[in-house]
């Protein structure tokens, strides 16, 4: 078997997770790993017995015969060090958010694309093991057409303590947790055509939004409804769990807190626990995010191989950071937003 050799740019909270992740995942070898900061690039490279690192990403990619990059540094630095990848004709993995602004986006599709080399965004919620599940049931045609949606992530966890920057930004949790929830929506029911969204800042200690309930119009006539906040009591608190409802014309998928997905039809119904075991390198209530990385590393090792696209790809994505950058306009002006005539106007 061909072992592709990967490089990881950014070695900081959840860069972890992805080291984790491509130590399970069979035909791919992380051969280097850089951060500016070179002491955690060199933490990094202690702990999982990799042979170099680096502190300067185009040194790596200069000195380095690779296949592909993995990017986890947080987004100003994902147009730079995606471009860098393509001028040297390797593929890239792009943490969410893919870019603070459509245009860099744009920018970073179309430069993989000139190299000729593929562009995934790490999207992890899609490859949540609930969701592939969820995913598997609608394409199986179990619930028939879906018609309503609902995705909702909410909670009041202090997640701000291992991602302080997230407090200091002015685009919070559309363009966090937004961006994953967004994709949901569009690989669960459907591309978009109407988008309404309501931002509110509830906890003080952040500078952006920290809750958002949005309405959306999909293809087809389906509707649902994408919310999330980071500011909700709840006993236990549910984070990391995402819940969510699927309504079809022949029946409904309701995931519940618990991850209890039970699949309802006229007169009858029944549960499946949806639950993945804890990894041994992870901990509760991490488990299925953690999961969720190595599946998707495992995907890009296929997308490598010719095997599969890439799930999303940048230019798929490109569809969720429009809804999560037109939810700003659309909040701001308190108008719905037809998605085909939204354009990006110069923020950031
Ligand atoms: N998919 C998920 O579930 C999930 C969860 C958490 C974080 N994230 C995303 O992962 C990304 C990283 O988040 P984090 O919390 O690990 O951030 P972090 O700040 O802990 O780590 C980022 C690291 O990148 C390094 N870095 C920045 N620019 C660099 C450059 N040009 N070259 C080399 N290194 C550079 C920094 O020094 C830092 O160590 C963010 O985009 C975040 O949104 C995704």
């Amino acid at each position: 078997m061909t072992v592709r050799r990967g490089a990881l740019i950014g070695c900081g909270f959840f860069a972890r997770n992805h080291m984790h992740g491509w130590a399970e995942v069979e035909g791919a070898e992380i051969v280097a790993v850089c951060d500016r900061d070179t002491a955690k690039a060199e933490r990094m490279r202690a702990d999982f017995g990799v042979p170099h690192a680096y502190g300067d990403a185009e040194e790596m990619l200069r000195t380095e015969k690779l296949d592909f990059v993995d990017v986890v540094t947080t987004s100003p630095f994902h147009k730079q060090l995606v471009e860098l990848a393509a001028r040297h004709g390797v593929a890239a993995i792009c943490q969410k958010p893919f870019a603070d602004t459509y245009a860099d986006a744009e920018a970073m599709v179309r430069a993989c694309e000139a190299a000729g080399v593929p562009l995934a965004v790490h999207e992890n919620f899609r490859w949540q093991r609930p969701f592939v599940e969820l995913g598997e049931r609608i394409a199986a045609g179990r619930i028939g057409k879906p018609v309503y949606a609902r995705i909702s992530f909410r909670h009041a966890f202090d997640y701000y303590a291992n991602q302080p920057y997230l407090t200091e930004v002015e685009r919070l949790s559309l363009m966090d947790i937004g961006l994953h929830l967004y994709d949901l929506a569009r690989y669960l029911v459907g591309e978009v055509e109407t988008l309404a969204c309501r931002t509110q800042r509830i906890n003080p200690i952040v500078r952006g939004e920290d809750s958002f309930t949005s309405l959306l119009g999909h293809v087809g006539g389906a509707t649902s409804v994408v919310e999330c906040s980071a500011f909700a009591k709840y006993d236990p608190d549910p984070f990391p769990e995402t819940t969510a409802v699927v309504e079809g014309t022949e029946g409904t998928l309701e995931l519940l807190r618990g991850y209890r997905l039970i699949e309802h039809h006229a007169g009858s119904s029944f549960e499946t626990n949806v639950d993945v075991e804890v990894p041994a390198w992870g901990a509760k209530p991490w488990q299925v995010v953690q999961r969720s990385v190595a599946a998707f590393n495992r995907h890009f090792v296929d997308v490598l191989n010719g095997k599969a696209e890439a799930q999303p790809s940048g230019a798929h994505n490109l569809g969720t950071m429009a809804l999560a950058l037109a939810s700003y306009d659309s909040a701001a002006s308190g108008s719905v937003i037809r998605m085909s005539e939204w354009r990006e106007t110069g923020h950031g």
